[in-house]
């Protein structure tokens, strides 16, 4: 079992936002602002299978995983709510998040559904989070040119992310999930997390005018595909997760407790939230 603990992070998300905040990186900037846009409504619905998964479980299977699934619910509600601060700002921008209603209509067919699918879903989004927290805590210097609390926003929850990625795995093992489902949830997951990361990117460039520069062009290859990029360095780890004996724990790191350790100034511990 993992120990989680709910964190406040002590930026201010009242003061406006650089509309290039990003080092000035027009493509960096637009896909961190798409991943941002799918959080509020992504991390509802990681909580959501989460608890119900939960729920299903008799009294004395719960108890050993109350304490992290609290945790994990701790986290992704204080993920939410603070991305949900910094949406406001980058939307001022007069960026427009169509991702979230798309999401919205996906997420409705999932309702009565067994709760392994959710539990599937969510382990395969947390995977996702978890390869792209790695290599941001990896590359911190993508964020040099950044002030220091969207730096700390990012890493803070690239940390939180490696930290639970294993709470909703675990779960769907706990409850019987089946191979089967999981590996063919993450191809779907896959591909829809893909082309909306992509059309959402798309769309905060086109309207911020800088979708056809070639500066922006550049970046997102080298920032992507190049050696160092996120779809060449997250691409093995990726498929390790189509492994029968695959656990989020076989790709740990110290990235993340090392950035807990050396930034515990930037935030205060706070209670635990309801499991159920
Ligand atoms: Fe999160
Ligand atoms: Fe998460």
């Amino acid at each position: 079992m993992t120990e989680l603990v709910v964190r406040r992070l002590l930026i201010d998300l009242e003061q406006p936002v650089a509309r290039h905040w990003c080092g000035g990186d027009a493509f960096l900037t637009a896909w961190f602002n798409a991943l941002s846009m799918s959080f509020p409504i992504g991390e509802q619905f990681f909580i959501d299978s989460v608890r119900n998964g939960f729920k299903t479980l008799p009294p004395d299977q719960q108890a050993p995983l109350q304490a992290e699934v609290q945790g994990f619910v701790g986290q992704e509600a204080t993920h939410r709510r603070i991305h949900a601060l910094f949406n406001a700002q980058i939307e001022k921008h007069g960026l427009v998040n169509d991702w979230e209603p798309r999401a919205r209509k996906r997420l409705k067919l999932m309702e009565g559904t067994d709760p392994r699918h959710g539990l599937a879903i969510t382990a395969a989004n947390e995977h996702f989070t978890a390869l792209f927290a790695e290599w941001l805590l990896s590359h911190p210097q993508l964020l040099d040119g950044c002030e220091p609390r969207l730096k700390a926003l990012w890493l803070w929850h690239s940390a939180e992310e490696a930290e639970h990625k294993c709470t909703a795995f675990d779960l769907y093992q706990v409850l019987g999930g089946s191979h089967a489902w999981r590996t063919r949830w993450m191809r779907r997951v896959t591909l829809v997390f893909l082309t909306d990361t992509l059309r959402q990117t798309a769309n905060n460039l086109r309207r911020d005018g800088s979708l056809w520069r070639w500066s922006t062009w550049r970046s997102g290859a080298r920032h992507m595909l190049g050696r160092d990029g996120l779809l060449r360095q997250t691409f093995k780890p990726w498929r390790a997760y189509f492994q029968r004996d695959f656990h989020p724990d076989q790709q740990a790191s110290d990235l993340s407790a090392n950035w807990l350790r050396d930034n515990a100034t930037q935030y205060t511990r706070v209670g635990r939230a309801e499991p159920a």
